[in-house]
């Protein structure tokens, strides 16, 4: 036995890993994935104390930490992020679906008082518990596939009362289990009913009235509109945004999802984080994105489901420079997705990213996406202790496999992750 006061050895060392720290783009220098061959790292509380090649550890394994696992040659990788998703809602939109299917287009059913304006129904008449156990296998599903930090947006309340609802159950989930979650007030989402043809008063409304008892509650991180013909215009964004900077919190943008109004050119004069969707982004916003360090978010499961032909401009993202995230966006309109790997495969072959975007595109980007770069999305020191240990050696099998590579072991700040 050892006399845990005297103890100074680390909590958990892994050995014999193939580390992608993705610490560093393979075109940036680094090799890909910022791969370490034969590595091992450690942990000691919530975490990373020691990250590196294993013929350079300070001694024995045994004698260096409290536990010690091997991996066997196996991948090991930040744990994953979804940096943008509907997480919580009330009902479901399979009749939709249907409808889609018998020809009805994603805006006419929105136009006709369906889409979103449906989900904010049901989701009004959910108490708090319905919508966490809705919410909760939802979850765990996620988790299943290594994700370690989540993202829940609101925006089917489009009232205070239920906008706050919602977010106190994204709080509440990321309270009860081993996630991180981080939480998005998206009051400027949809109009609801009650506001039909006054839509600058609801938006008076969100800036007024919701955004400073939701921030005075803590229940949100950050703020996000959707600015596009069936949302909100560049004005309206513009105020939303506005409104987020007087107290001080960050912004994100649904932009360029269905036509090019431009937001992600105001989303950047904002320095928001993200700016999201963008199938119709143009080259000037590109070059602004850029500039102001604002993470690209495609969202493939969306492009998939809404069966949209235009692509996003990876290509021109990726000769810009410009970070580029992938996430679930599940929502029950447009995308019904629960599994962050099957973002991975679809950004691969409907976005043509390479694997190691991909994997970019669920870690470090996805961390700056959320402004939480300092803290996860890449295996180095000082960072929390978010790790995933894969059934893999190779990491291009997480976007190789469709949706279906098994985690061995889920670290998340510093402690094992009972099987969900
Ligand atoms: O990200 N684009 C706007 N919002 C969601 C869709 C919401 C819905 O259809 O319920 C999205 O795709
Ligand atoms: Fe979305």
């Amino acid at each position: 036995m050892t006399d845990s006061a005297t103890d100074n050895r680390w909590n958990h060392l892994w050995i014999n890993a193939r580390i992608a720290t993705m610490s560093l783009n393979g075109s940036q220098g680094g090799s890909a994935y910022g791969m370490i061959e034969h590595g091992a790292i450690a942990t000691q509380g919530d975490r990373i104390v020691w990250a590196g090649n294993m013929s350079d550890l300070p001694g024995e394994p045994a004698a260096l930490a409290e536990e010690v696992t091997d991996c066997n040659g196996q991948l090991v990788t930040p744990g994953l992020i979804d940096c943008h998703t509907h997480l919580v809602y009330g009902g479901d939109r399979s009749a939709e679906f249907e409808m889609r299917l018998n020809g009805a287009s994603y805006e006419e059913i929105a136009r006709a008082g369906g889409g979103i304006v449906s989900t904010v129904k049901a989701t009004r008449a959910a108490s708090e518990d319905e919508l966490y156990e809705h919410a909760l296998p939802r979850l765990k599903r996620l988790m299943a596939d290594g994700v370690t930090t989540v993202e829940i947006k609101s925006g089917y309340g489009l009232a205070l009362e239920h906008e706050a609802k919602q977010l106190r159950v994204a709080r509440k989930l990321g309270n009860d289990f081993s996630v991180s979650v981080k939480t998005t007030f998206l009051g400027a989402h949809a109009l609801p009913p009650e506001y039909q043809d006054r839509s600058d008063d609801y938006i008076d409304m969100v800036c007024n009235e919701m955004l400073p008892v939701i921030h005075a509650e803590g229940l949100a991180d950050c703020v996000d509109a959707f600015c596009e013909g069936i949302g909100f215009s560049v004005a309206q964004t513009e105020r939303v945004f506005e409104a987020a900077k007087k107290h001080s919190l960050p912004v994100k943008l649904h932009a360029e999802q269905l036509s090019d109004l431009g937001g992600s050119g105001l989303a950047a004069r904002y320095n928001a984080l993200s700016a999201d969707h963008l199938e119709y982004l143009n080259s000037d916003d590109i070059a602004a994105m850029k500039a102001s360090g604002t993470v690209a978010v495609v969202l493939p499961g969306a492009f998939y489901c809404l069966r949209e032909t235009k692509l996003p401009p990876i290509q021109a993202l990726r000769d810009a420079g410009v970070p580029i995230a992938l996430a679930t966006d599940c929502n029950p309109g447009s995308s019904p997705v629960v599994s962050l790997l099957l973002m991975l495969s679809m950004g691969c072959t409907l976005f043509h990213m390479t694997p190691e975007e991909t994997l970019a595109g669920v870690t470090r980007n996805a961390a700056k996406a959320l402004g939480i770069i300092d803290e996860v999305g890449t295996l180095e020191v000082g960072k929390r202790a978010d790790l995933v240990l894969w059934r893999a050696k190779n990491p291009a099998q997480l976007s190789y496999l469709v949706a279906d590579l098994p985690c061995q072991k889920v670290l998340f700040a510093g402690q094992p992750r009972a099987a969900q």
